[in-house]
């Protein structure tokens, strides 16, 4: 199947291109490189044996991508190009809503255009907002979530719902990812945030690969069992497999499908910290800090919605997560090269 990848050259879609190749399909990627840079596509092709066409360019940009539907038989999309930091989101409403709604907008126009009919969505586990129960499990209602970042992406399951509806010979998936980890177990492709990583583990491998000092544990007094907060962290691999299983039930069956992409256990930071420092064979030094504003102290996905229908279920585990990313961080301290 040829399958345009918006953000194929991130973190998440980058991997899954790996994994989409190795199943036999063909992407197509439109990447602005805003937050991630195109040496990607080469660990892509080394990793394949394949380098996918790419289109530097902006899914807001309605005339490329009805260029890039004329010239290639897409039959299926998936969006992950979207800003994503939650905090930048509080100050950047304006870009976050543009880039990330309309974005998806005017890339489900382009598909109605040329006929293309379907579509994997790159959601979160945010969508289920502020919620005292865990597991999440996907019949339970959304809540408006606390920044920009999360609320754009429920807004667009909810457009994509009612586009979908309107439309119903197209199928759409909603993928509710927990927290992405991890990288390729070759050490090629990983995390690479620009500036100070806003998320723990690309800022725990930062300290042990020596560029940063000490991490700085958000709040020891939430009601966990070691009082840091407690997610589902998921192996990139994992997350990206479960696209590849989406794409094989959704494609060519009309509707709409949600399912949430978590391994379906929590750990808490401490235990992330103290598995890193296993991977790496060194302490990770750690001091604790106030808490994070927006911060839940506990929650990790039911995925068996997705194992009964999917097929799909995580094979990799916390350990696999560090030393993976362990791995990438000390063969490429300073990221990906430039080119
Ligand atoms: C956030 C987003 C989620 C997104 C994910 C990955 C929300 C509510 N969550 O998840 O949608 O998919 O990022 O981009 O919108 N921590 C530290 N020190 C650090 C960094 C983090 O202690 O330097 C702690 C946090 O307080 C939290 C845990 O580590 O308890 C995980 O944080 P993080 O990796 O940022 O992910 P989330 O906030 O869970």
């Amino acid at each position: 199947m040829n399958v345009l990848i918006t953000g194929g050259i991130g973190y998440i879609g980058s991997h899954t291109c790996v994994q989409l190749i190795k199943s036999g399909h063909t992407p197509v990627i439109i990447d602005n490189l805003c937050n991630s840079k195109a040496s990607v596509l080469q660990r892509i092709e080394q990793l394949t044996g394949h380098k996918p066409t790419f289109y530097n360019g902006d899914v807001r940009d309605a005339a490329l991508l009805d260029k890039i539907f004329a010239e290639h038989r897409i039959d299926s999309v998936i969006h992950f190009a979207a800003l994503k930091a939650v905090g930048e989101s509080v100050n950047k409403p304006l870009e976050y809503y543009d880039n990330n709604i309309h974005g998806s907008l005017t890339l489900v126009d382009a598909m109605r255009r040329a006929g293309v009919k379907n579509f994997i969505f790159s959601s979160s586990a945010t969508v289920y907002g502020d919620q005292p129960i865990t597991p999440y499990v996907e019949t339970m209602e959304t809540r408006r979530p606390s920044s920009p970042y999360g609320n754009s992406k429920l807004i667009i399951e909810q457009c994509l719902e009612d586009i979908q509806k309107a439309q119903p010979d197209m199928s759409v998936a909603l993928l509710r990812y927990f927290n992405p980890v991890g990288a390729h177990s070759s050490g090629l492709m990983g995390e690479d945030p620009q500036g100070i990583p806003n998320n723990l583990m690309p800022f725990i491998a930062q300290v042990a690969v020596g560029r940063r000092e000490c991490l700085s544990i958000f709040g020891n007094d939430y009601p966990t069992p070691d009082g840091t907060c407690v997610r589902d962290y998921i192996h990139v691999v994992d997350v990206a497999d479960g696209h590849v299983a989406a794409l094989n039930k959704v494609t060519n069956h009309p509707g709409t499908y949600v399912y949430n992409l978590g391994a379906g256990f929590g750990y808490s930071v401490l235990d992330v910290v103290n598995a890193f420092s296993k991977a790496c064979g060194k302490p990770v030094p750690y001091q604790f800090a106030p808490r994070r504003g927006g911060d839940l102290a506990s929650y990790w996905a039911d995925s068996t919605k997705a194992a009964n229908e999917l097929g799909w279920q995580v094979k990799l585990n916390l350990d696999d997560m560090c030393a993976d990313t362990w791995r990438w961080q000390s063969m490429n301290p300073q990221g990906y090269p430039d080119e």
